[in-house]
């Protein structure tokens, strides 16, 4: 199978070909924790991290090698599983650097002015339950097994020291980062990934992704995550047409509606023969694309989900939006220009987070360091 290093410049898991699961949690660190104990949770974290994503148990003697009279280090569900392509991101979020007033790790003059919970946004339904965060981990893998395996080995490695706030599984890819992959579709049925940035794109992970300052982020990124319910039923008695115009594209193809194939570039001129715009004005397209948006262009890495039902039978799905950028104030851009989504009618943003997402780890490092040098 697939083995992604641990270690290297930037943390795998950003421009790694996005994989087909996820399982994401965030973090709070124990009221009663020290420097000292951050430090050595981000160690063994660190540790326990490259063994999985070469496939290996969390330590050497892992899910059968210990004392039979001991708990297994390793939970063991991973056992025989190949490494699947596994990465795992490791992030921190603004009230690890200050919480309430207080400097609990001394690290509070070292948080970059850019880290700071997003505004409110209009039609924003945030729920507490799925929302903020000390830290995160992405895990994403070929298997889900694989994915959640981590979550919980690394949750477990961090007892007394910090707690899952909230956990979301996703099931299936919604962008793609290289060329070489098909463009997945989201549970509104249509292609998304299609103008997303690519990782063999240097120049547009360079000018987009990854941020220069301060520099123990440096090489690193932000991450923004957003937890967006899709209103499934409604949505799928929507005609096909209006469907096509909501998005600003067809729901076949994924072509721009001012003609071509999914890769022709939009031409938000071009009008049909009674003047009206061939992609509507407040076509999700339209809004989010950087011609509008003083360029900026996002990495999206999200994941659909589904989480069970409501008591009327609607489905509790959506989309895990996970997005990489230099600075989240661009993803604030970017939500502030969909105002007026027409897709607004059919999606409720339910949770919000986000994080500084520090470079790789030097081999013999742990992921962080540069933040308690
Ligand atoms: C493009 C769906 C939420 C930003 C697209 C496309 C689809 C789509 C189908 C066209 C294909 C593509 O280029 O990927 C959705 C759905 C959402 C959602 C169903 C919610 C459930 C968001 C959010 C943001 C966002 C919250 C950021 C604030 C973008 C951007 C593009 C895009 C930047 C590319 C625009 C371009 O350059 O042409 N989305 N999206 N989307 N979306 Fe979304």
């Amino acid at each position: 199978g697939v083995v992604h290093p641990f270690f290297g410049a930037h943390q795998a898991g950003i421009a790694t070909p996005v994989q087909d699961h996820l399982h994401f949690a965030a973090f709070d660190v124990a009221q009663d924790a020290t420097r000292e104990d951050l430090i050595s949770l981000l160690k063994d974290w660190s540790y326990a991290a490259a063994r999985m994503t070469q496939g290996l148990d969390v330590s050497a003697t892992g899910a059968v090698g210990g004392a039979p009279d001991a708990p297994p280090d390793d939970t063991g569900e991973a056992l025989g599983l190949p490494a699947s392509a596994l990465t795992i991101t490791f992030g921190f979020g603004p009230e690890l650097f200050e919480k309430d007033g207080v400097d609990r790790f001394g690290i509070a003059a070292r948080r970059p002015e850019s880290l700071q919970a997003l505004p409110r946004f209009v039609g924003d339904a945030l729920e507490p339950g799925s929302s903020g965060g000390e830290l995160c981990i992405q895990a994403c893998a070929d298997d889900p097994q694989v994915a959640v395996h981590a979550i919980r080995n690394l949750s477990r490695i961090a007892f007394g020291r910090a707690q899952i706030r909230w956990s979301k599984l996703g099931f299936g890819r919604t962008s793609k980062t290289t060329s070489a992959q098909l463009t997945p579709r989201n549970l509104f049925g249509f292609k998304d990934g299609t103008a997303n940035i690519l990782a063999e794109d240097p120049t547009a992970m360079d000018e987009h992704v990854w941020t220069d300052g301060p520099a123990w982020l440096a090489g690193g990124s932000y991450l923004v995550v957003r937890n967006i319910r899709q209103k499934i039923e409604p949505w799928d008695r929507q005609q096909l047409s209006e469907q096509d115009r909501i998005i600003g594209r067809s729901k076949g193809e994924g072509a721009p509606l001012s003609g071509g194939s999914e890769f022709t570039e939009p031409d938000f001129a071009q009008t049909d023969e009674t003047g009206k715009p061939a992609i509507d004005m407040h076509s999700h397209v339209r809004l989010a694309h950087p011609d509008f948006n003083h360029g900026i262009r996002l990495l999206r890495r999200g994941y659909n989900f589904v989480d069970g039902n409501d008591p009327l039978g609607s489905l509790n799905a959506g989309l895990f939006f996970l997005s990489y950028q230099r600075d989240p104030q661009r993803f604030v851009t970017i939500q502030r220009a969909l105002r007026s989504d027409l897709l607004n009618e059919y999606i409720e943003h339910t949770g919000s987070a986000v994080f500084a997402i520090p470079p790789g780890a030097r081999q013999g490092s742990y992921v962080g360091a540069g933040l308690f040098a």
